[in-house]
């Protein structure tokens, strides 16, 4: 995993955005899998900048969610389709037609999964996964014990997600307990995987993830069986990892590598 440790949020952020710049600029028609949560607002807010600033077209581009709440329509404010739109979609311009978040409000869930992953299949899989991690060291809502192999279905939050998420919402006892999700063994199908963290309250779930065994209960160290998944942190989301030398010494180095 190539692990990149920046001084700020800000410069992790756009650290981020160079690396989904550059994945367009190969493939005007990529398809992108995107996170929600506070962590990628950065990257999102530095992608609007690019949009408008410097021209970074995304007229071809096609988007996939991770994940969304079970029971929130799409225009309840803390749904995922509404931040989505708001903090990303309203400023750029993928057409609305190329973007697919997991429904809220289906009928039929089981359904709605197998759609899910049919529609990644057809429109040639996922070019490069964005990923934040929770303070469980979940990735998308796939909670410790979720299978590694595990694919688009509903998953019952674990009670810290609860709680780490009741900050958008006005009480614990507002936050859905169910969740649709992207499964591990959907999201280790994306050609490229960017993970991204930041703050002090994820240092041990990234240490755990990038440096501890493979495991169910820390969904994100599946991302060790990857063989291109890249690693974006902020200096305080850094600081529990044992190799950190190591991975700035690998970034100093790089230019000049053979
Ligand atoms: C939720 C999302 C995850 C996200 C995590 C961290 O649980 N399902 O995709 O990575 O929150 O959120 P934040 O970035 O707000 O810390």
């Amino acid at each position: 995993m190539e692990v990149i440790v920046k001084e700020s949020f800000e410069e992790m952020s756009k650290a981020a955005a160079r690396v989904v710049a550059k994945v367009l600029n190969l493939k005007p028609n990529a398809v992108l899998g995107l996170a929600t949560g506070s962590t990628p607002l950065g990257l999102y807010q530095e992608l609007a900048r690019m949009h408008r600033d410097e021209g970074l077209d995304f007229s071809q581009v096609t988007t996939f969610n991770l994940d969304e709440y079970v029971g929130l329509t799409r225009t309840h404010p803390q749904s995922y389709h509404y931040f989505m739109q708001e903090n990303l979609f309203r400023h750029i311009n993928v057409p609305q037609q190329n973007i697919y978040i997991p429904s809220g409000t289906t009928d039929n869930y089981a359904a709605f999964c197998q759609w899910y992953e049919q529609r990644i299949r057809e429109c040639g899989g996922i070019d490069l996964q964005v990923l934040g991690i929770g303070s469980d060291g979940h990735i998308a809502f796939n909670e410790p014990g979720s299978s590694l192999g595990s694919r688009t279905r509903i998953k019952t939050l674990a009670r810290q997600t609860i709680d780490d998420n009741a900050r958008f919402f006005s009480g614990p006892e507002e936050v859905p307990v169910y969740a649709i999700t992207m499964g591990v063994g959907t999201i280790l199908e994306a050609r490229k995987i960017l993970l991204l963290a930041n703050g002090k309250k994820k240092a041990a779930a990234v240490a755990a993830a990038i440096e501890g065994p493979v495991t169910s209960m820390i969904t994100a160290s599946a991302l060790q069986l990857h063989r291109d998944a890249m690693c974006t942190l902020d200096r305080e989301a850094a600081g529990e990892l044992r190799m950190l030398d190591y991975y700035e010494w690998v970034q100093a180095k790089m230019p000049n590598a053979p």
